[in-house]
């Protein structure tokens, strides 16, 4: 294991005030996302959206990695190179989500499992011989009133650290994403809890399957009420909430965490992360940064709706979306001026 390269990939993804764009919707979840859109649900519409992103002008000044599916990874840009070189031409660093998705659990109503460790090896061989550089492996978390057990967390976490240590072997920095959904009416004090927890747990397992924590990333939800709560909370008590959490449990040893957005409105979660960034600055021991997917992609993807001709505002909405971003994690985001924008 070349211990080095993955600390300097770590560190580069999450280095000064750029962050990631996680552009490895499955291909299920990107149709559906094509289809409320009336876009047509077909590879060759799925290439030229990614091509959108991937050419944007001056978007590697914003983003410093970005996590590809494998339909994407096999693609090549309208241009015709390999989706992989294009990102690293644009100096943004190309990651690859490995995870084969949530399934049920069996034995637990309504909780779910993240699968894809068979065969694992082989492919994350074959990513990083089409020049991945990191990795990604969502695990979904629900709250309600009897969930998560114990069983269902435990069984995501193990999964979590095989697929981190299969990575670190294969010299690909792991992104460890363990998210517990917005979905439900539960209080902020409640997705803290069960996210302090979840992570307690996740890295004992990470040290148990002797995981590099200098090389690999935490990607985590932010400390939300349930979208459906009667009190949405303050700005300032979710970045309260959320730093207050990880500096219980995410070790100082870990280089960076990179959020997901997990359905925030995209203004509100660059508030969100400019607001942790700003109350706790010199405060933390690792750098806190973004890989949203939808907080970034979804104003541009409404405005392209699969014509060419929406091609260049797309991208400038993609831009302005990233930019906002790195903004925040400097604590400069401008809530105010961004509001005419968002929307
Ligand atoms: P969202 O930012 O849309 O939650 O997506 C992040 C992600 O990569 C989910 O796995």
């Amino acid at each position: 294991m070349d211990t080095q390269r993955l600390v300097d990939t770590a560190r580069t993804l999450v280095a000064g005030d750029r962050g990631l764009l996680a552009m490895d919707e499955s291909t299920p979840t990107c149709d559906k996302r094509f289809a409320k859109l009336g876009i047509p649900t077909t590879a060759s519409m799925r290439r030229a959206y990614r091509d959108l992103i991937v050419t944007t002008p001056n978007l590697g000044r914003c983003i410093s990695g970005a996590i590809l599916y494998d339909e994407t990874i096999r693609q090549q840009t309208l241009a015709g190179t390999p989706f992989a070189q294009a990102l690293e031409q644009a100096g943004i660093v190309p990651g690859i989500k490995v995870d084969a998705g949530a399934k049920p659990l069996a034995g637990f109503a309504d909780e779910v499992v993240t699968e894809g460790l068979d065969g694992l090896r082989e492919r994350l061989g074959e990513y990083a011989g089409m020049g991945a550089r990191f990795a990604k492996w969502r695990a979904v978390i629900r709250i309600g009133p009897m969930i998560p057990s114990l069983g269902c967390v435990a069984a995501n976490a193990h999964a979590l650290a095989r697929y981190a240590a299969l990575c670190q072997e294969a010299g690909l920095v792991p992104i460890v994403e363990p998210e517990v959904l917005m979905d439900g009416d539960h209080t902020l004090e409640r997705c803290r809890e069960v996210t302090e927890s979840t992570l307690a747990l996740v890295f004992e397992q990470l040290r148990a399957q002797r995981v590099l924590l200098e090389g690999m990333l935490l990607k985590p939800n932010m400390i939300l009420p349930g979208e459906a709560a009667a009190d949405p909370g303050s700005v300032d008590a979710v970045a309260d909430a959320t730093v207050g959490c990880f500096l219980r449990v995410v070790p100082a040893a870990v280089p960076g965490i990179a959020f997901l957005s997990g359905g925030q409105a995209s203004a509100r979660a660059s508030a969100h992360l400019n607001a942790m960034n700003l109350r706790f600055r010199g405060r933390m021991p690792w750098a806190l940064a973004f890989s949203f997917a939808r907080a970034i992609q979804q104003p541009a993807l409404e405005i392209w709706r699969g014509q060419a001709a929406n091609v260049g505002a797309a991208q400038q909405a993609l831009f302005h979306r990233a930019d906002c971003n790195r903004a925040a994690r400097r604590g400069d985001y401008d809530a105010a001026a961004d509001a005419p924008r968002a929307a």
